[in-house]
């Protein structure tokens, strides 16, 4: 392992700072970086994160990496990190079909693990993590899954709203997660390739709006009642390198030319759903989306009123009171900046508006408190709850396939 100014420092479980091991250094490895390297400004953890060691697979590229992000150490080997004592929790930012490999690993290893989203490309290894998550919390190992749009203030909030009464009854959920880099264009990056990413658009975007409306409703799907699968680029060109950027923005072609190759994955995935309290709903995910870059959507209608949320407006909600007598009654869109709503009170002051780094900062700082035995500001999903969302995206994936309503009560055996 290379080593910058690294201190050789004890692990403890229960005082000092928390090591951090990353494993992935493009999108979400940067994304991640930040979060662990600002989480202890912006909150007053017990025990702060240390940016300890982080793994890639290009020497070079990895220690340009830990210089420019904060990293003490590199490493061209993950594995590196399972005997390295100054790392307790290891950050899996990798392509999905690692997922399952690598978290097992550290959990077997005496590592708390926060993996990336979806949990994992297919059913049967998301079983294996929560398998090994079981065993490891016995050992007093924790797992976090990194589903970061429930630390947006504004879906913090309508958490609550939810969970307080504020909306009664919840009859609809609708929700989609629509973005428009998957064109022609762009070439057979790992996203487009089932053997490792699962799935496509499904894994990336439906998984995220599944995971939402779960923590928001407070409830949980039942059944898959019907669904569409889709792929409408069937071909992409083949590259020697991704680039780092999610559209493959900056890959380098094949040595061998102009070569394509089958995607063989979803461009777009729809489909209805049923919750147990008796709400209906709808999911949509596309990488194809025309003029919907990142909108990820979701609306709530419920007895006593309504919330909407999109994240191309991050810091807004907008929020009907059907209490209110009918002449007062209109959308209002509150801007959650306030130091009232969740999280938002540990940046900065009022209307100074957040971004997307900050829903990993918020998580990360979670993570370190629940780590030093303290309490999230809102629930974090760990590998059991993930699962979940896993379950309805099988389900999903199997209704389309076999045109036929899907219980979650056929995934979730063990
Ligand atoms: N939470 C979110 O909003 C969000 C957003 C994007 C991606 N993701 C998830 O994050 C994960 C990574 O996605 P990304 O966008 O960062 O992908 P990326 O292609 O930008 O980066 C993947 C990284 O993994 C590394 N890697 C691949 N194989 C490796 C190996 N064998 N050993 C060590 N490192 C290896 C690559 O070198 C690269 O650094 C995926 O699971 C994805 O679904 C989550």
């Amino acid at each position: 392992m290379a080593k910058n100014d690294r201190e050789k420092s004890v692990r403890t479980t229960s005082a000092g700072p928390i090591g951090i091991g990353l494993i992935g250094t493009k999108f979400m490895g940067r994304a991640h970086s930040t979060a662990w390297s600002k989480a202890s400004q912006f909150f007053d953890l017990k025990r702060n994160p240390v940016m300890s060691a982080v793994a890639g697979r290009n020497p070079d590229e990895t220690a340009v990496f830990a210089t420019k992000w904060g990293w003490k150490a590199s490493t061209t080997n993950w594995r590196d990190l399972l005997t390295d004592d100054t790392v307790e929790l290891v950050d899996v930012s990798t392509p999905n079909h690692l997922h399952a490999e690598m978290s097992i690993a550290c959990l077997e290893a005496g590592k708390h693990v926060a993996c990336e989203k979806p949990l994992a490309g297919t059913l049967a290894d998301a079983k294996r993590m929560v398998l090994a998550a079981r065993a490891a919390r016995k050992k007093g190992v924790q797992t976090f899954v990194w589903y970061n749009y429930r630390r947006c203030p504004a879906v913090a909030f309508a958490h609550r709203l939810v969970r307080d009464g504020r909306l009664g009854r919840i009859f609809h959920v609708r929700a989609s997660y629509l973005q428009d880099w998957g064109g022609p264009d762009t070439p057979l990056l790992w996203r487009f390739q089932g053997d490792l990413a699962g799935s496509g658009a499904h894994g990336d975007l439906n998984a995220h709006i599944i995971d939402m409306a779960r923590f928001i409703t407070g409830d949980e799907v039942t059944e898959v009642v019907g669904s569409i699968e889709e792929t409408f680029v069937k071909e992409r060109a083949v590259i020697a390198s991704s680039g780092g950027e999610i559209s493959g923005k900056g890959a380098k072609s094949s040595s061998s030319g102009r070569k394509s190759g089958k995607s063989t994955v979803d461009d777009a995935v729809l489909f209805l759903a049923r919750f147990k309290q008796g709400a209906i709903a709808s999911f949509e995910a596309s990488r194809l989306a025309t003029g919907n870059q990142n909108r990820n959507n979701i609306e709530i209608n419920g007895e006593k009123g309504s919330i909407k949320f999109d994240f191309e407006r991050m810091n807004e909600l907008e929020w009907w009171d059907h209490t209110l007598e009918p002449k007062l009654r209109g959308w209002s869109r509150i801007m959650c900046t306030d130091a009232a709503h969740p999280y938002a009170g540990h940046y900065w002051p009022a209307a100074h508006l957040i971004g997307y780094e900050q829903g990993f900062i918020s998580q990360a700082a979670d993570i370190c408190a629940v780590i030093a035995g303290g309490s999230p500001v809102v629930a974090l999903p760990d590998f059991e709850d993930a699962f979940k969302t896993q379950c309805v995206l099988e389900a999903a994936i199997r209704s389309a396939r076999e045109r036929r309503p899907v219980p979650i009560r056929e995934l979730d055996k063990f």
